[in-house]
């Protein structure tokens, strides 16, 4: 199965102080979405946006939102948010948890459910969830910051999820890649089977550049 190729770029690589801006900005520019990491403190040291930040980042555009969740109780954060039909909602592998609820509770609003690995995990670590699974999201840095150093060799994860997972009959599941995903590294992996690119420091919010130049070479990167 192919799919369209898809920029979702991190807001928390964003210019915070001017975010209405640059939304409108990344909007005219068409990327896809906008990737929100919600972290809290405890699943990773970093605290960032809260509820009411997703409810006003949906006042203020028809961007899906693409929200990761790197949190000890995603069910609870779910069920008092503000989610709209199309968008995404990952959580980590790491937790162990049983997700079918959370699958439930999604589906019934039309927003799809995935589920985020960690480099050091082992992508079979997913195959219980696999039935449940709309996309897969491989972590290429240590989860919690934005600019992380890429993990030496993670790249070619990528192409053994596509593998594990057509080989286990769910090409139907896509592949989201999140963390330091320059042009170069995105190019790398569109070819390696992945349809979701992250955008942060390193491919979108670039030192001196413009959104105008950026967001172009990178859907340049993968298309
Ligand atoms: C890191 C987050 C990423 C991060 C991407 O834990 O999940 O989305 O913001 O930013 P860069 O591209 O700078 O690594
Ligand atoms: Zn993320």
């Amino acid at each position: 199965m192919t799919y369209k190729n898809k920029i979702s770029v991190s807001v928390m690589c964003s210019d915070l102080m001017n975010l209405g801006a640059d939304i409108i900005e990344l909007k005219r520019n068409g990327v896809d979405m906008l990737h929100v990491d919600v972290m809290d403190a405890h699943f990773v040291p970093n605290l960032t946006f809260g509820l009411d930040f997703i409810k006003a980042m949906h006042d203020v555009t028809d961007m899906p939102l693409d929200i990761h969740l790197m949190a000890d109780d995603p069910f609870s954060l779910i069920q008092h948010m503000d989610l709209r039909k199309g968008d995404i909602v990952t959580i980590h592998v790491e937790l162990g948890i049983n997700a079918k609820p959370i699958k439930d509770y999604l589906a019934e609003k039309g927003v799809a459910f995935g589920m985020a690995v960690s480099p050091e995990t082992p992508v079979e670590t997913l195959k219980q969830y696999l039935p449940i699974l709309d996309t897969v999201t491989l972590m290429l840095v240590r989860p919690g910051f934005a600019g992380g150093k890429l993990i030496d060799g993670i790249l070619d994860k990528v192409g053994e999820t596509r593998n594990f997972l057509d080989s286990n009959g769910y090409n139907n599941i896509e592949i989201s890649v999140d963390g330091s995903v320059s042009c170069e590294r995105a190019k790398k992996m569109a070819k390696d089977g992945a349809s979701i690119f992250v955008g942060g420091t390193a491919g979108i919010y670039r030192k001196g550049m413009k959104l105008s130049d950026t967001v172009p070479a990178f859907r340049q990167a993968i298309s």
